[in-house]
């Protein structure tokens, strides 16, 4: 599906933002595992979230969706999933296959976990290997390097104490899950703290989850008791794409309601705030475990900054459009460390860099990261999502701020916000037209 994007005048108004999709996967895993039935509201219907309810379902879960973003999740217990018919399809969720190795890996039966083109080239030897220490029978394909997965009951699983190579909420989750069914503690010691939705939910669900410096640690799990309802609060990764857009575009003013602050995920509010942007945290409440605000962002001049270190993890999924604010900003850009960009849907370094250039952008790849000169003029283009929501996302963002842009393979937004360009088409009524 193509998308054509025209330039908005400015942004104004309110948008409520999207269920979180890490928290919406964590929420359907741990409730089918769990002892009664959970109400999940504000739940993502987006196409990464239902590849994990429709492999829950196949594993004996019974799961209604009463309205468009509720679900009751009837568990099945500790011990109670059933050995699935079919191969388990994740589709293009890297959460979906890397989280579900970790629950099945614990499970007295057979399962095989695979996805997308996208998916199937994606690293798994990075749960395979540290699952396999725990003494769980997971297989890839090329050496255990890549999906289809093929999981077998194990003689016995143990608690181990992993230091991780990379800062990998997905591994990290993976081998908490599978800690559950361990005979011992697990601890795992990451290089920098990434997401920590899993160990907020595994409390939630009772669990014993404790933390020091970088390391958690996890006791075996009888039960998990679930809460009657959970309720998702707003991705912050979807709000990424208007925190910048209403940065940029002159004479806007956006208020994003109901959007998740963990401290583990607000690396874009730091960074956009050092670069000068104007953003205010109102309304702040808790959801659950999870710390929920509203954003009020308004037009800012910005400048250059270097991203680097332990703020990659807290937000590596907003690199791409980060880099759309860097080309705006005044003065030089430099990101560091975020390798990892080139192992998600896409490599989204090279695709960042090609594709913005395609509007004219002058950006630097490096191995790990981008340099980016500003502020720079950006001009109409045809681009290619490269089958990346997060890119297809960027680039409509950067054709609303510059000459507007045509998206090619547009339609991946599905993956994370379903309703991403419908939302632009009431921005831009709001503004009376395009430009
Ligand atoms: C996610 C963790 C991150 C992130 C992904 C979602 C999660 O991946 O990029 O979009 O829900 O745990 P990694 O763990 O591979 O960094």
């Amino acid at each position: 599906m193509k998308e054509t994007v025209k330039p908005i005048r400015k942004l104004t108004g309110e948008i409520a933002i999207p269920g979180d999709k890490s928290i919406s996967h964590r929420s359907v895993m741990l409730a089918g595992l769990a002892d009664r039935p959970v109400r999940i509201s504000n739940f993502l219907a987006a196409a990464d979230c239902l590849s994990t309810v429709a492999c829950m379902r196949a594993l004996g879960v019974k799961i209604d969706r009463p309205g468009e973003n509720e679900l009751i999740v009837l568990g099945k217990g500790l011990y109670g999933l059933s050995e699935p018919d079919e191969v388990l399809d994740a589709g293009n969720s890297g959460t979906t296959i890397r989280l579900l190795s970790g629950i099945l890996a614990g499970q007295p039966f057979f399962s095989v976990l695979s996805g997308d083109g996208s998916l199937r080239r994606r690293p798994m030897a990075r749960v395979i290997a540290p699952l396999a220490k725990m003494g769980c029978r997971i297989y890839g394909r090329e050496q255990s390097r890549y999906a289809p997965l093929a999981i077998v009951p194990a003689d016995g699983i143990h608690g181990i104490d992993y230091t991780m190579p990379v800062a990998s909420a997905q591994v990290k989750s993976a081998l908490l899950f599978a800690g559950m069914f361990a005979d011992g503690p697990t601890r795992i010691t990451e290089p920098y703290v990434s997401r920590d939705h899993s160990e907020r939910m595994l409390q939630t669900f009772g669990a014993k989850v404790t933390r020091s410096g970088l390391t958690v640690k996890l006791s075996p799990v009888q039960e998990l008791s679930a809460p009657a309802v959970i309720d998702v609060p707003g991705d912050i990764s979807s709000a990424a794409f208007w925190l910048v857009a209403a940065t940029i575009i002159p004479g806007s003013s956006l208020r994003l309601t109901n959007v998740g602050i963990n401290p583990t995920r607000t690396g874009i509010i730091d960074i956009l705030r050092r670069m000068g942007a104007d953003i205010e945290i109102t309304a702040r409440r808790q959801a659950g475990e999870e710390p929920v605000a509203d954003l009020v962002v308004s037009a800012a001049e910005l400048v250059g900054t270097t991203i680097e270190g332990e703020i990659i993890p807290r937000l590596i999924d907003e690199i791409p459009v980060l880099a759309l604010a860097a080309l705006f900003a005044k003065g030089r850009t430099v990101i560091s460390g975020a390798e990892e960009l080139r192992v998600k849907e896409t490599d989204r370094l090279r695709a960042i860099t090609s594709e913005l250039a395609k509007m004219g952008a002058r950006i630097e790849e490096t191995a790990d990261g981008l340099v980016i000169d500003g502020p720079q003029t950006l001009t109409a283009a045809a681009c290619h999502s490269h089958d990346d929501h997060r890119m297809a996302m960027a680039l409509a963002i950067a054709g609303l701020a510059a000459g507007g842009v045509e998206i090619e393979d547009a339609g991946c937004v599905a993956i994370s916000y379903p309703r991403f360009f419908a939302q632009i088409a009431a921005l831009q009524e709001a503004a009376g037209g395009t430009e």
